[in-house]
Protein backbone atom coordinates (compact mmCIF):
# COMPACT_ATOMS: atom_id res chain seq x y z
CA UNK A 1 0.00 0.00 0.00
CA UNK A 2 1.13 3.22 -1.14
CA UNK A 3 1.21 5.32 1.92
CA UNK A 4 0.77 8.70 1.92
CA UNK A 5 0.39 11.26 4.28
CA UNK A 6 -3.26 11.72 3.60
CA UNK A 7 -3.74 8.07 3.54
CA UNK A 8 -2.24 7.64 7.40
CA UNK A 9 -3.94 10.46 8.25
CA UNK A 10 -7.54 8.54 7.31
CA UNK A 11 -6.06 5.54 9.07
CA UNK A 12 -5.54 6.94 12.02
CA UNK A 13 -8.46 8.86 12.53
CA UNK A 14 -11.04 5.31 11.12
CA UNK A 15 -8.65 3.13 14.35
CA UNK A 16 -9.88 5.73 16.72
CA UNK A 17 -13.46 5.99 15.26
CA UNK A 18 -13.67 2.26 15.01
CA UNK A 19 -11.79 0.83 18.00
CA UNK A 20 -10.71 3.68 20.75
CA UNK A 21 -13.94 5.99 21.39
CA UNK A 22 -13.68 7.57 25.02
CA UNK A 23 -16.64 7.74 27.58
CA UNK A 24 -18.15 10.50 28.67
CA UNK A 25 -15.29 10.84 32.17
CA UNK A 26 -12.18 10.06 29.95
CA UNK A 27 -13.35 12.67 27.27
CA UNK A 28 -12.96 15.13 29.88
CA UNK A 29 -9.85 14.15 31.15
CA UNK A 30 -7.52 16.20 29.97
CA UNK A 31 -10.12 19.40 29.31
CA UNK A 32 -10.26 19.73 32.60
CA UNK A 33 -6.56 19.19 33.10
CA UNK A 34 -5.42 21.89 30.93
CA UNK A 35 -7.18 24.76 32.95
CA UNK A 36 -5.21 23.75 35.88
CA UNK A 37 -1.91 24.24 33.47
CA UNK A 38 -1.43 20.51 32.26
CA UNK A 39 -0.39 20.45 29.04
CA UNK A 40 -2.15 18.64 25.99
CA UNK A 41 0.82 15.67 25.81
CA UNK A 42 -1.11 12.56 26.76
CA UNK A 43 -1.44 9.40 24.81
CA UNK A 44 -3.82 9.32 21.67
CA UNK A 45 -7.17 7.36 22.18
CA UNK A 46 -5.72 5.18 19.75
CA UNK A 47 -2.57 4.66 21.75
CA UNK A 48 -4.71 4.52 24.75
CA UNK A 49 -6.87 1.57 23.64
CA UNK A 50 -3.28 -0.50 22.45
CA UNK A 51 -2.38 0.19 26.40
CA UNK A 52 -5.55 -1.25 27.64
CA UNK A 53 -5.51 -4.26 25.10
CA UNK A 54 -1.81 -5.36 26.59
CA UNK A 55 -2.31 -4.90 30.04
CA UNK A 56 -5.86 -6.96 29.20
CA UNK A 57 -2.88 -9.95 28.41
CA UNK A 58 0.24 -9.06 29.96
CA UNK A 59 -0.32 -11.52 33.41
CA UNK A 60 0.06 -14.86 33.84
CA UNK A 61 -2.47 -16.24 31.73
CA UNK A 62 -4.44 -13.43 31.88
CA UNK A 63 -5.03 -9.43 32.35
CA UNK A 64 -1.82 -8.24 34.46
CA UNK A 65 -2.05 -7.95 37.41
CA UNK A 66 1.06 -5.15 38.56
CA UNK A 67 1.54 -2.77 36.31
CA UNK A 68 3.98 0.21 36.69
CA UNK A 69 4.01 3.76 34.51
CA UNK A 70 6.56 6.68 34.30
CA UNK A 71 5.01 9.88 33.66
CA UNK A 72 1.60 9.93 34.66
CA UNK A 73 0.45 13.39 33.71
CA UNK A 74 -3.50 13.74 34.25
CA UNK A 75 -3.96 10.07 34.31
CA UNK A 76 -5.39 9.73 31.17
CA UNK A 77 -2.78 6.98 29.71
CA UNK A 78 -3.39 5.21 33.23
CA UNK A 79 -6.98 5.08 33.36
CA UNK A 80 -6.76 3.09 29.77
CA UNK A 81 -3.84 0.36 31.15
CA UNK A 82 -5.67 0.30 34.69
CA UNK A 83 -9.27 -0.60 33.02
CA UNK A 84 -7.20 -3.49 31.13
CA UNK A 85 -6.04 -4.78 33.73
CA UNK A 86 -7.35 -7.28 36.38
CA UNK A 87 -10.55 -6.27 38.42
CA UNK A 88 -8.03 -6.38 41.46
CA UNK A 89 -4.82 -5.20 39.88
CA UNK A 90 -2.44 -2.55 40.83
CA UNK A 91 -0.70 0.02 38.97
CA UNK A 92 1.84 1.99 40.38
CA UNK A 93 2.27 5.72 38.33
CA UNK A 94 5.30 8.13 38.97
CA UNK A 95 4.95 12.13 37.92
CA UNK A 96 7.23 14.61 39.09
CA UNK A 97 5.11 17.77 38.49
CA UNK A 98 2.78 18.19 41.97
CA UNK A 99 0.47 20.29 39.80
CA UNK A 100 -0.14 16.75 37.17
CA UNK A 101 -0.38 14.43 40.13
CA UNK A 102 -3.25 16.53 41.72
CA UNK A 103 -4.91 16.19 38.30
CA UNK A 104 -4.11 12.47 38.19
CA UNK A 105 -5.82 11.79 41.40
CA UNK A 106 -9.37 13.88 40.37
CA UNK A 107 -9.04 11.59 37.19
CA UNK A 108 -8.79 8.17 39.30
CA UNK A 109 -11.54 9.57 41.76
CA UNK A 110 -13.88 10.36 38.57
CA UNK A 111 -13.06 7.24 37.06
CA UNK A 112 -13.18 5.33 40.22
CA UNK A 113 -10.07 3.60 40.01
CA UNK A 114 -8.40 5.54 43.20
CA UNK A 115 -8.22 1.77 45.08
CA UNK A 116 -6.19 0.45 42.16
CA UNK A 117 -3.71 3.35 41.37
CA UNK A 118 -1.29 5.06 43.52
CA UNK A 119 0.61 7.85 42.35
CA UNK A 120 4.16 7.83 43.86
CA UNK A 121 5.22 11.49 43.26
CA UNK A 122 9.16 12.54 42.59
CA UNK A 123 11.26 11.60 39.49
CA UNK A 124 11.11 8.27 38.32
CA UNK A 125 14.78 7.13 38.85
CA UNK A 126 14.68 8.55 42.41
CA UNK A 127 11.42 7.19 43.47
CA UNK A 128 11.73 3.59 41.12
CA UNK A 129 14.56 2.28 43.87
CA UNK A 130 12.65 2.49 46.86
CA UNK A 131 8.91 0.79 44.88
CA UNK A 132 11.61 -1.96 43.82
CA UNK A 133 11.82 -2.80 47.41
CA UNK A 134 8.79 -3.11 48.21
CA UNK A 135 7.31 -4.66 44.97
CA UNK A 136 10.88 -6.80 45.08
CA UNK A 137 11.78 -8.55 41.25
CA UNK A 138 10.21 -10.33 38.56
CA UNK A 139 6.99 -8.52 40.16
CA UNK A 140 5.53 -6.57 37.60
CA UNK A 141 3.67 -7.69 34.48
CA UNK A 142 3.80 -4.66 32.59
CA UNK A 143 5.63 -1.35 32.23
CA UNK A 144 4.63 1.54 30.45
CA UNK A 145 7.57 3.96 29.74
CA UNK A 146 6.48 7.81 28.83
CA UNK A 147 8.30 10.06 31.31
CA UNK A 148 11.69 11.64 30.04
CA UNK A 149 13.11 10.38 26.70
CA UNK A 150 16.73 11.36 27.99
CA UNK A 151 16.29 8.89 30.46
CA UNK A 152 15.02 6.10 29.07
CA UNK A 153 17.94 3.72 28.42
CA UNK A 154 18.29 4.09 32.25
CA UNK A 155 14.36 3.37 32.82
CA UNK A 156 15.51 0.08 30.85
CA UNK A 157 17.81 -0.94 32.99
CA UNK A 158 16.31 0.30 36.30
CA UNK A 159 13.15 -1.66 35.71
CA UNK A 160 14.04 -4.86 33.88
CA UNK A 161 14.98 -7.05 36.95
CA UNK A 162 11.60 -6.06 38.25
CA UNK A 163 9.35 -7.25 35.30
CA UNK A 164 8.77 -10.89 35.86
CA UNK A 165 10.01 -13.32 32.50
CA UNK A 166 7.35 -13.07 29.88
CA UNK A 167 6.14 -9.08 31.46
CA UNK A 168 5.84 -6.23 28.56
CA UNK A 169 7.65 -2.83 28.45
CA UNK A 170 6.06 -0.42 25.83
CA UNK A 171 8.08 2.83 25.77
CA UNK A 172 5.88 5.78 24.21
CA UNK A 173 7.88 7.96 21.51
CA UNK A 174 9.47 5.55 20.03
CA UNK A 175 8.73 7.15 16.22
CA UNK A 176 8.13 10.75 17.33
CA UNK A 177 7.79 13.73 20.08
CA UNK A 178 8.76 17.09 19.28
CA UNK A 179 11.22 15.41 16.48
CA UNK A 180 10.17 12.53 13.90
CA UNK A 181 12.67 9.96 13.33
CA UNK A 182 12.76 10.72 9.89
CA UNK A 183 15.09 13.68 10.96
CA UNK A 184 18.88 13.64 10.13
CA UNK A 185 20.67 12.46 13.65
CA UNK A 186 22.36 15.09 15.31
CA UNK A 187 19.53 17.85 15.46
CA UNK A 188 18.04 16.53 18.57
CA UNK A 189 19.44 14.53 21.65
CA UNK A 190 16.35 12.92 22.73
CA UNK A 191 15.91 11.78 18.98
CA UNK A 192 19.39 10.21 18.80
CA UNK A 193 19.09 8.48 22.36
CA UNK A 194 15.69 7.14 21.73
CA UNK A 195 17.00 5.76 18.24
CA UNK A 196 19.85 4.35 19.78
CA UNK A 197 17.34 2.90 22.48
CA UNK A 198 15.73 1.45 19.47
CA UNK A 199 18.47 -0.47 17.77
CA UNK A 200 19.84 -1.85 20.96
CA UNK A 201 16.55 -3.15 21.19
CA UNK A 202 16.16 -5.12 18.17
CA UNK A 203 19.24 -6.71 19.38
CA UNK A 204 19.03 -7.88 22.91
CA UNK A 205 19.85 -11.12 23.86
CA UNK A 206 17.30 -10.65 27.07
CA UNK A 207 14.21 -9.21 25.04
CA UNK A 208 12.03 -9.70 22.19
CA UNK A 209 11.01 -6.60 20.74
CA UNK A 210 9.45 -4.75 17.93
CA UNK A 211 7.91 -1.40 17.37
CA UNK A 212 3.96 -0.53 17.01
CA UNK A 213 3.33 2.10 14.66
CA UNK A 214 0.51 3.76 16.32
CA UNK A 215 0.48 7.64 17.71
CA UNK A 216 3.98 8.75 18.51
CA UNK A 217 5.10 5.05 17.92
CA UNK A 218 5.43 2.58 20.92
CA UNK A 219 8.22 -0.11 21.39
CA UNK A 220 6.94 -3.38 22.40
CA UNK A 221 9.37 -5.12 24.26
CA UNK A 222 8.84 -8.57 26.39
CA UNK A 223 11.22 -9.64 29.07
CA UNK A 224 12.99 -13.44 28.17
C1 LIG B 1 4.23 12.76 28.04
S1 LIG B 1 3.72 13.12 29.65
C2 LIG B 1 2.93 11.60 30.13
C3 LIG B 1 1.61 11.39 29.44
C4 LIG B 1 0.77 10.32 30.08
N1 LIG B 1 1.46 9.05 30.04
C5 LIG B 1 -0.53 10.21 29.32
O1 LIG B 1 -0.50 9.74 28.17
O2 LIG B 1 -1.58 10.60 29.84
C6 LIG B 1 5.19 13.05 30.57
C7 LIG B 1 4.99 13.23 32.06
O3 LIG B 1 6.17 12.79 32.71
C8 LIG B 1 6.50 13.69 33.73
N2 LIG B 1 7.95 13.56 33.91
C9 LIG B 1 8.93 14.03 33.10
N3 LIG B 1 10.13 13.65 33.55
C10 LIG B 1 9.91 12.93 34.67
C11 LIG B 1 10.76 12.27 35.60
N4 LIG B 1 12.08 12.25 35.45
N5 LIG B 1 10.19 11.62 36.63
C12 LIG B 1 8.84 11.62 36.78
N6 LIG B 1 7.99 12.23 35.95
C13 LIG B 1 8.51 12.87 34.90
C14 LIG B 1 6.04 15.04 33.24
O4 LIG B 1 5.81 15.93 34.31
C15 LIG B 1 4.77 14.68 32.49
O5 LIG B 1 3.66 14.75 33.33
Amino acid sequence: MDMTAERWEFLTNYIREAFAREDATLAGVMARAEKAGVPRIEVSPETGKFLEVIASIAGRGGPAKLALEFGTLAGYSGVWIARGMASDGKLITIEMSTVHAEQATETFRQCGLSERITIRQGRVLEVLPKIAKEIGNESVDLVFIDALKSEYPQYLEAVLPLVRAGGVILFDNALASRWTMDMPPGKDADRDTVDALNRSLGADPRVIACCVPIGNGVAMVRKI
